[in-house]
This record gives structure tokens, C-alpha cells and sequence, in this order.
């Protein structure tokens, strides 16, 4: 895992399987099918890494041959909040791997005048003892974001138990994050060199949703 001494917040999640797959994503070329399955297989890898502090506690079974005291997973329920609509596409992956937590989703568009994330829908697990996993392929310019966590604390969720689940970032994004919602890791599977004048990742791969839908 590689750190940024300018972002303490950030992980970056570059293990060589990770990095490959998100170079085949970033060429123009692959196919809707191949970015689709590409996006679920890097996400779950990405979930496997973020979830490696997760508590847990031993549990006295009998295995055919004997009784042990075995290593379960404890208490922490967890939930997973994908950012319609391209999060979706990270969500079935991290829903692989962990077919038990509860799924929750935001649903938000950028206001053509502000250009600010206006929220159109909010359908969330109950926040008791549970810790969330906010996920979104593109932290761009940051905003929807950080509107993001702010729904989730709203919803009474504890700012350090929120993730962000990211599969590129801008600089630009990460900053934002830090400044308004430091007390959230923000895991991404690589770091960009800047936004565009239309705040499209650069080098990137394009617009995430359109590339997982096919609607380009
Ligand atoms: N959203 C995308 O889908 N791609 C970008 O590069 C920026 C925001």
C-alpha cells in the first residue's frame, strides 16, 4: 500500500493484480463487458485489503475431529453505500465478498448551474454499530463526495466509521476530502496527475457510468 505525504487520509491500493486490471480499464478500447467485470474483480480486491481491521473474536466449535476455539468476525456489522450511479458497479464486488452486509444507495446529480451534487435519494441501513463503506470509482472534484459522507452523518452515522472506496483519484478530490471530512480514510486503487477545465480525471478513463452502461 503506498502512502502520499500530502494526503495522510489516503491509501493507495496499488498491488500489482489492482493495477493491471485498472490499466485495462483506463484504455479506450475494452469493451463495456470487460469494464463491467474488471470494476466488480478490482473492487472486491480493493474490499479485501480495506477490510483487514475488521474486529474479531474466537468462538468455541467442533471441527469432525475436535473442539477449537476459532477466529470469527465480531460484532461490526458493515454496509455498503454505493454513489449512483456508476458506485453501483463497485458494489457488486464488494458485495461478493461480504454477502452479508446490508446495501444502502445515494442517489445524486450535479446542479448544471452550481455544478454542485444535489441529493435525489436516500435509502440507508440503520447506522447502530455499523460501519459504512461509501463507494464511487471516480473521486473527481470531490463534492459528491464529501455530500456523500454528509448524508451519512446525517443519517447518524460516526465520521470514523465511514470509508470511501475510490477507483481513481484526482489530487484535487483527495484535498477536498481531507479538508472537510478528515476523519475518513479514503482508499483508491491509483492517484491521477489533475482535473481537466471539465473536471474529468486526467489521464482517468473516461466518464465511469458511461463506461459501465455502455452509454456513451
Ligand atoms: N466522473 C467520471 O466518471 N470521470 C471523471 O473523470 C470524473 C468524474
Amino acid at each position: 500500500m503506498a502512502i502520499d505525504p500530502r494526503f495522510p487520509n489516503l491509501h493507495i491500493l496499488d498491488h500489482p493484480l489492482i493495477v493491471h486490471k485498472l490499466s485495462h480499464m483506463r484504455n479506450k478500447s475494452t469493451s463495456t463487458k470487460t469494464f463491467r467485470q474488471l470494476l466488480k474483480e478490482i473492487a472486491l480486491l480493493m474490499g479485501y485489503e480495506i477490510t483487514r481491521h475488521l474486529p474479531t473474536k474466537s468462538e468455541d466449535i467442533e471441527t469432525p475431529i475436535c473442539p477449537m476455539s476459532a477466529t470469527v468476525l465480531s460484532g461490526k456489522k458493515t454496509a455498503i453505500v454505493p454513489i449512483l450511479r456508476a458506485g453501483l458497479g463497485m458494489a457488486d464486488g464488494l458485495a461478493e465478498l461480504m454477502p452479508s452486509a446490508r446495501v444502502g444507495h445515494i442517489g445524486m446529480y450535479r446542479d448544471p448551474e452550481t455544478k454542485r451534487p444535489v441529493e435525489y435519494l436516500r435509502k440507508l441501513p440503520s447506522a447502530k454499530d455499523r460501519l459504512y463503506i461509501l463507494v464511487d470509482p471516480m473521486l473527481a472534484t470531490g463534492y459528491s463526495a464529501a455530500a456523500g459522507v454528509d448524508v451519512l452523518l446525517d443519517h447518524g452515522v460516526a465520521e470514523e466509521n465511514i470509508s470511501f472506496l475510490a477507483l481513481v483519484a484526482a489530487p484535487e478530490g483527495v484535498q477536498v476530502m481531507l479538508d472537510l471530512h478528515p476523519k475518513v480514510n479514503v482508499y483508491v486503487a491509483g492517484l491521477d496527475q489533475k482535473l481537466n477545465e471539465h473536471a474529468y480525471i486526467v489521464p482517468g478513463l473516461g466518464d465511469a457510468g458511461d463506461r459501465l452502461y455502455g452509454t456513451l
